[in-house]
């Protein structure tokens, strides 16, 4: 089984410094504590109201790392021009609304091939490989695959949400049945959202994911443990799942 690999997202450093507008904390330092931690990448999302990370962020982490950048971008020319600019490791297309407190739902593929395509073809001629946040609906990784990601990322925020046992283990299983339809169809699997101590062994079992990116619940711990404990607590429970 391929090894898991753990991008770790900072953008909440960002949402806790600009609560008070100044420099503190710094997502620079964040990302290279991340990265000697253990990393295996580091992710982060630039959103178009630019409520956490900024601009400015982005071009320092990605100087600053030596470790794969995952830019998570909303499908537009503006952050497409972003993205040829810095270069990243790769670009996540997500789908982003401005009222949305994070990103609800996987990016609707199917039926906006036309308005994706154009802007897929851009980044990977800038060499960037292409990953597409969706959920786990063949029809979404059929499409993923046609229009030309090299990688698909599956939205495991239902899984994490689940109220019920019954809807935790239904929505596991979406997630097992398209992880294994996208790897047949040639798309390396990611995986991520709201992923946490107590439900990340589940997905880390999946032998198709070879990625995870985990954030909002990281920072969480790192308030009370710091974030060096928080990267290595989470890589030791992925790595026993990945065993058993
Ligand atoms: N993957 C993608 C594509 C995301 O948009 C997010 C949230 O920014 C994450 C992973 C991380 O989710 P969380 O912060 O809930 O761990």
């Amino acid at each position: 089984m391929d090894r898991l690999r753990l991008g770790v997202n900072i953008d909440h450093v960002a949402t806790l410094r600009n609560a008070r507008g100044g420099v503190h904390p710094d997502p620079v330092s964040a990302a290279l504590l991340a990265q000697k931690a253990g990393a295996d990448g580091i992710t982060m999302h630039l959103r178009e109201d630019r409520r956490h990370i900024r601009d400015n962020d982005i071009f320092a982490v990605k100087q600053a790392i030596h470790i794969p950048l995952n830019f998570e971008m909303a499908a537009t020319d503006e952050m497409v021009s972003i993205a040829e600019k810095l270069r990243p490791n790769a670009a996540c297309i997500v789908p982003e609304k401005r009222e949305e407190l994070t990103t609800e739902g996987g990016l609707a593929v199917a039926g906006a091939e036309a308005r994706l395509s154009p802007l897929i073809d851009r980044l990977k001629q800038a060499d960037i490989r292409v990953s597409l946040f969706v959920d786990a609906d063949e029809a979404e990784l059929q499409a993923s695959a046609a229009i030309g990601a090299d990688i698909v990322e599956l939205h495991t925020g239902s899984y994490c949400d689940a109220a019920t046992t019954e809807q935790r283990e239904h929505e596991l299983s979406r997630i097992v049945t398209g992880a294994s339809i996208a790897s047949h169809l040639g798309l390396e699997v990611h995986a991520g959202h709201g992923l946490s101590f107590d439900n990340v062994g589940n997905i880390a079992e999946i032998p198709e994911i070879v990625e995870l990116n985990i954030g909002h619940f990281l920072m969480g711990v790192a308030i009370f443990t710091g974030l060096d404990e928080a990267i290595i607590s989470m890589r030791s429970l992925m790595e026993k799942a990945r065993q058993s």
